[in-house]
């Protein structure tokens, strides 16, 4: 069926904005358990950026969840459907010429290789946590493990949903590295990636 949309030319590009902000667009990817430090790491790694002068966006998955995601379940199909959405809103953040730092469980490989191939290409980062999940039951700070055991929420990775594992992140986050360890990881990945213009 012929489509009557048809999109804008605008004039002003992602390499414009970018310029104007003196750095790359990047998509900081944090894969990894409920608990395993993904809100944590995204926090700080944000705050290192912001004091060096890049702008950034995080994208989390609680409080997209909450929003743009609102009523999704944890289904396989729903997950999927959560990553495609959260995708086409990193692509809208990655054209404004930002660094987005985004936080999702994201189980699936299929599904982060579907974020990987839809953006342009060399600016998807993945970062890996790999906490074990008896240290993630430990800090269970949402106490999500808790019910999961009790049997009162399904579907939850690690305990009664899959999650499978990066075959090639980027960068691997373990439980010894400290916070400021694992900042300065992701930082040295990113680094050169950034292109950041310090005045
Ligand atoms: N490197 C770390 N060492 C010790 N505790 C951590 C570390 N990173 C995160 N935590 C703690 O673990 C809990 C879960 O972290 P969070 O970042 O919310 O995980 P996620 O976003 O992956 O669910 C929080 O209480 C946090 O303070
Ligand atoms: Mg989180």
């Amino acid at each position: 069926m012929k489509s009557n949309i048809f999109s804008y030319p605008y004039k002003i590009s992602q390499q414009m904005r970018n310029e104007l902000n003196g750095h790359k667009s990047l998509l900081i990817w944090f894969t990894g358990l409920s608990g395993s430090g993904k809100s944590t790491l995204a926090d700080a790694l944000e705050q290192k950026l912001y004091e060096l002068g890049v702008r950034t966006m995080v994208l989390d998955g609680d409080n997209v969840r909450g929003s743009l995601n609102k009523g999704l379940s944890f289904s396989a199909d729903d997950r999927s459907e959560n990553i495609r959405r959260v995708t086409e809103m990193s692509r809208i953040l990655l054209d404004s010429g930002v660094v987005v730092l985004a936080n999702f469980v994201s189980p699936y490989k299929k599904d982060r290789e579907y974020v990987e191939k839809t953006i342009k290409p060399n600016i998807f980062v993945e970062i890996y946590m790999k906490t074990s999940i008896e240290i993630c039951k430990q800090r269970d700070q949402k106490g999500l493990y808790m019910k999961a055991e009790k049997g009162t929420i399904k579907n939850l990775t690690g305990v009664n949903a899959p999650y499978e594992v990066p075959e090639n992140p980027a960068v691997i986050i373990t439980e010894k590295d400290s916070l400021e360890q694992a900042v300065e990881k992701v930082y040295l990945e990113i680094k050169d990636k950034l292109e950041l213009q310090i005045e």
